[in-house]
């Protein structure tokens, strides 16, 4: 029997209506357009408004677009991964709650936490269970509700962040397409750079740590920027020279839109060049666990079948990896 692969079937995304512009930001922080523009690629965000949203509410949506994509029952689904760093709650997972919003009533679910890395993380985790053979409809899921955690008063962070997620669905495949190798990294020794100071169960919530603005994300970028262009490249020529892939095999490098200089020198390094590198981060920012499948739904229209794709990203804990996959499908 051939080997069975995880292909991805299909993809959605969905980002909140409200766009947060660099002008609005420049309203709430020493900033300008330019320095943003020059330094981080990014001209807008979008922002989830209103009372008791959380990242599910992200999630549904582009879950709901998924079934109907590829004309499947919710009840036909198996398992649900939420990669997530803004869950709803911190129990019950937001999985849970999005497949009983969808009816996917015969599918168990469960959150994973890898910061920006976390759709790599939950995509070859969920391709394992395809690769299993046990089972057969497996959507994974990256969505964040970055505002919840951003820090308006904070120039150094609040430019980059935004709202907004993606899913894909997963199927067996027995034709050599789908996810085919993945170096996924983890280095915990990263975290004083990038994390979140209070509210977990080391110094959970109390008067004090709300006063001293502890429950938004922490970055120093300077040392995060340098970890992550190295990080990134890294992995991403790892996989590559064990796949014997140069950058001319590669149709599509879909990098974690955190910079787009970190982006840029990840590219160089692979010698891909800047038309195959797939670019959304001006129109969304960073959104943590939803830029690679926001990407994937941005440019699903120019994605054949056959290309190769490397998925490369970088975030907070340290968490790094990339994934090589062939794309499954042409545009439909
Ligand atoms: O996705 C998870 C992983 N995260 C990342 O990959 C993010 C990595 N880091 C970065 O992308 C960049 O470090 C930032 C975009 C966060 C910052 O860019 P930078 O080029 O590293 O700026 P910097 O921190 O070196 O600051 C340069 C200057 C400083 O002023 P002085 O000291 O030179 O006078 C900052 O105070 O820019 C100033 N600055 C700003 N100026 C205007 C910092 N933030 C701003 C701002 N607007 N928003």
């Amino acid at each position: 029997m051939s080997k069975i692969t995880a292909a991805i079937t299909g993809i959605s995304g969905y980002v909140p209506d409200y766009i947060l512009t660099n002008k609005e930001l420049e309203t709430y922080v020493e900033t300008n357009d330019e320095w943003i523009v020059s330094r981080t690629g990014i001209k807008e965000r979008h922002i989830l408004k209103g009372e008791g949203l959380g990242t599910s509410h992200i999630a549904v949506p582009a879950v709901k677009e998924l079934l109907r994509k590829t004309n499947t029952k919710p009840e036909e689904v198996e398992l649900l991964i939420c990669a997530t760093t803004t869950p709803d709650y911190v129990f019950p997972a937001t999985a849970n709650l999005i497949t009983a919003e969808v009816g996917a009533v015969n599918a168990f679910g469960y959150d994973l936490q890898a910061a920006c890395s976390g759709f790599l993380f939950a995509l070859a985790t969920g391709a394992k269970f395809i690769q299993s053979g046990q089972y057969k409809k497996v959507i994974v899921v990256g969505a964040d509700k970055m505002s919840s955690i951003v820090d308006y008063t904070d120039r150094t962070t609040c430019i980059i962040f935004g709202d907004g997620g993606g899913a894909v669905m997963l199927e067996p495949n027995t034709e050599g397409y789908g996810v085919l190798d993945e170096v996924l990294k983890s280095d915990g020794s990263g975290a004083p750079y990038l994390h979140m100071k209070a509210g977990g169960s080391r110094r959970p919530a109390s008067i004090e740590s709300v006063e001293n603005r502890e429950h938004f994300a922490y970055q120093e970028g300077q040392t995060v920027f340098k970890f992550a262009v190295k990080g990134m490249a890294d992995v991403s020529a790892e996989v590559m020279e064990r796949n014997n892939l140069t950058g001319d095999d590669i149709a599509w490098l879909v990098p974690h839109q955190a910079n787009k200089r970190i982006i840029e020198a990840t590219a160089n390094r692979m010698g891909v060049d800047s038309s195959k590198v797939m670019l959304n981060i001006q129109k969304y920012g960073n959104t943590t666990s939803g830029t690679i499948p926001l990407c994937l739904w941005d440019y699903e229209s120019q994605l054949k079948k056959g290309d190769n794709l490397v998925l490369a990203a970088f975030g907070g804990g340290f968490t790094w990896g990339a994934i090589y996959l062939k794309w499954a499908y042409d545009p439909k």
